[in-house]
């Protein structure tokens, strides 16, 4: 594995790859990697000839009062996972490198970016499109490879490819959860032992989300009361917010219809879990992710 820390030297060799015909799968992290990162890696490598995963916590994305100091960070374990797992490049760059002094040019999705984890992160989503952005021009991928963990960027980089012309394909991959469900994410490594046992209380209220919807239940404020009060049953979980929108534009719906996405966000202690159940509507029937 190469490692790169320099924009303008990562840049060059994309360019030479893309020009000699290699396709380019590119993996953008914040590093803490865990399998849910490596399922990225592992399906970008089957799918291109040469992997690219960045490792970088964007200060941009994270608010004043945010952990972004205290985000964990392991590089060297991280290098040597990716090495591992055949990764061809990897770009670490310094946060100078990516936000020399006085920047000033951002991306910004608008809509798809004010609701849900909008409202509770203002800016989160700017300072998200913008380094995606910037890794997109600097990686130069053929495919990019995202988590559906977080279902709302996903969304916004979507758009933001769609509507800035961007040539890259975003492949989004299933979740990846721990025995009991609890979906796997660089902040469990803030919880403690009994808050890691609280925080089963996710994904147990996305599984009753979709028994309900199972059993026919369609009504969005009978689903959301529900799962409230399995979170406010649990001592150490705080909801921030739980909504049913509609999957691509993130707008409310009142009822399950379509392609519905049903997101939380928790805290347990203090990690601020993601979590969310989508359900597509087909001729066949309903069909869940979780
Ligand atoms: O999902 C993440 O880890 C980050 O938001 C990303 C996409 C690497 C941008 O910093």
């Amino acid at each position: 594995m190469k490692a790169f820390t320099r924009a303008a030297e990562m840049q060059t060799a994309s360019l030479g790859l893309r020009s000699g015909g290699k396709s380019i799968g590119f993996v953008p992290t914040m590093g803490a990697l865990h399998e849910g990162h490596l399922s990225l890696v592992r399906r970008a490598r089957q799918e291109n000839e040469v992997t690219v995963t960045s490792v970088f916590v964007n200060p941009a994305q994270f608010g004043p009062t945010e952990d972004y100091r205290k985000y964990p960070r392991e590089p060297a374990r991280d290098a040597q996972l990716l090495e591992r797992e055949g990764v061809d490049f990897l770009f670490a760059p310094p946060v100078e490198e990516m936000y020399p002094p006085n920047f000033q040019t951002y991306a910004t999705v608008e809509k798809v970016s004010a609701p849900l984890e909008g409202q509770f992160r203002p800016g989160h989503f700017r300072g998200v499109a913008t380094v995606v952005l910037k890794l997109f021009n600097i990686i130069q991928p053929h495919r990019a490879y995202f988590g559906r963990k977080d279902a709302q960027q996903c969304v916004v980089i979507r758009r933001m490819v769609r509507e800035l012309n961007l040539p890259v394909e975003i492949v989004v991959c299933p979740i990846v959860r721990e025995p009991d469900g609890l979906a796997l994410s660089s902040r469990n490594y803030y919880l403690n032992g009994e808050e890691r046992r609280a925080a089963r209380v996710l994904y147990r209220s996305l599984c009753r989300a979709r028994e309900l919807v199972e059993k026919g239940e369609r009504r969005t404020e009978a689903i959301v009361r529900e799962i409230r009060q399995l979170i406010e049953r649990e001592p150490h979980a705080r909801l921030d917010y739980v909504a049913v929108v509609h999957a691509d534009t993130l707008e409310p719906v009142g009822r399950v219809a379509g392609a519905t996405l049903i997101p939380l966000a928790v805290w347990i202690g203090r990690a601020r879990l993601i979590d969310n159940l989508l359900i597509e509507e087909s001729g066949s029937g309903l069909g869940f992710h979780l």
